[in-house]
C-alpha cells in the first residue's frame, strides 16, 4: 500500500496530564475508549443535547452522500456515524467501519451488522480506490499524524470520491472557550455522576476538552488535506463549535 502523505502533523502536542510521552498516547486513547465504550452513546447524546443523530445525517447529506455510495466510516466507534449513513439510504453491505478500540467495536456489534475492521486510520487495510466516500466523526483529534491519515483517505478513495470529517472546534471567543470548558470539565462530570455513570465519563470529557483546546487550527487542517493531494477542500461550520471538512480526491 502506498500513501501519498502531506508531511507529518500531530493534531495536538503531548498532553502530559493524561499520558507520559507521545509514545504512550495511542495506548492511552485506546484504553480510554475501551473503558468508556458502554457509556459512549449516552455521552454523545447528552453532550449534543440530543442533536447528535440528526446532525450526523444532516452533515452526510450536505456532503453529498447517495444510496449508491460505498462508504468507509473511519473511527466508527459504537457506530453512530455508520447508523446515520444507513439512515441516508446506504445499504449495510456498502458500509465498512474501522476502529482500533475493541471495546467500541464490541458495543457497535450489539446494535448493527455492518462489516467491522479493527485498525488505525493512519494505515488503512484496504486496497486503493475502494470507496466512494470516507467519513470520520469526532476522531481527528485522536490520531497520531494527520498527514498520514489524509494520505490514506486519498489512497482508498476512487477519483471523484469524497472525504467528510466531522469535528468539534475550539470556539473563537474567550467567553465561548470558558463556557465550553466549564460545560465539559465541571458540569458534565456532575451530570454523569448523578445519572449513575462511571468516572470514565468525566475523564473522557476532561480529555476531550484538552484535545479541543490544544488542537491545531482549522486552517492547518485544511492545509494538511490539500497537502495530501485532496482538492476542493472546504470547511462548513454549524454554531460556534461544529465543523465539517469536505475534500475531493482528484
Ligand atoms: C469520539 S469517538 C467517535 C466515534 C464515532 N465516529 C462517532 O461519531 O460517534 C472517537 C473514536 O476514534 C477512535 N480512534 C482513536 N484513535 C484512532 C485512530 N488512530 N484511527 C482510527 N480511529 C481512532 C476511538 O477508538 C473512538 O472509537
Amino acid at each position: 500500500m502506498t500513501t501519498r502523505g502531506g508531511g507529518s502533523l500531530a493534531p495536538h502536542g503531548t498532553l502530559s496530564g493524561f499520558y507520559g510521552s507521545t509514545e504512550e498516547r495511542a495506548r492511552y486513547v485506546q484504553g480510554l475508549f475501551d473503558r468508556g465504550a458502554p457509556e459512549y452513546n449516552w455521552v454523545s447524546r447528552m453532550m449534543s443535547l440530543g442533536t447528535d443523530r440528526g446532525y450526523r445525517r444532516y452533515a452526510l447529506r450536505r456532503a453529498g452522500i447517495t444510496a449508491a455510495s460505498r462508504v468507509l466510516d473511519v473511527a466508527t466507534g459504537t457506530g453512530l456515524v455508520a447508523r446515520a449513513i444507513m439512515e441516508c439510504g446506504v445499504p449495510e453491505e456498502s458500509v465498512v467501519g474501522l476502529d482500533p478500540s475493541r471495546g467500541m467495536l464490541e458495543e457497535n456489534r450489539r446494535s448493527q451488522r455492518v462489516r467491522l475492521v479493527q485498525g488505525l486510520g493512519e494505515s488503512l487495510p484496504f486496497r486503493d480506490g475502494r470507496f466512494d466516500q470516507v467519513v470520520m466523526g469526532y476522531a481527528l483529534r485522536h490520531v497520531e499524524d494527520l498527514g498520514l491519515l489524509f494520505g490514506e483517505f486519498r489512497r482508498v478513495l476512487r477519483p471523484g470520491g469524497r472525504v467528510l470529517i466531522l469535528e468539534i472546534s475550539r470556539p473563537r471567543s474567550r467567553w465561548g472557550c470558558a463556557l465550553l470548558s466549564f460545560y465539559m470539565r465541571r458540569f458534565f462530570p456532575v451530570l454523569a455522576r448523578i445519572s449513575g455513570r462511571s468516572r470514565v465519563t468525566g475523564e473522557m470529557m476532561d480529555y476531550y476538552w484538552a484535545t479541543i483546546a490544544g488542537c491545531v487550527p482549522p486552517e492547518r487542517i485544511l492545509e494538511a488535506l490539500a497537502q495530501a493531494g485532496l482538492e476542493q477542500v472546504r470547511r462548513a461550520t454549524t454554531g460556534p463549535v461544529l465543523s465539517d471538512y469536505v475534500a475531493v480526491r482528484p
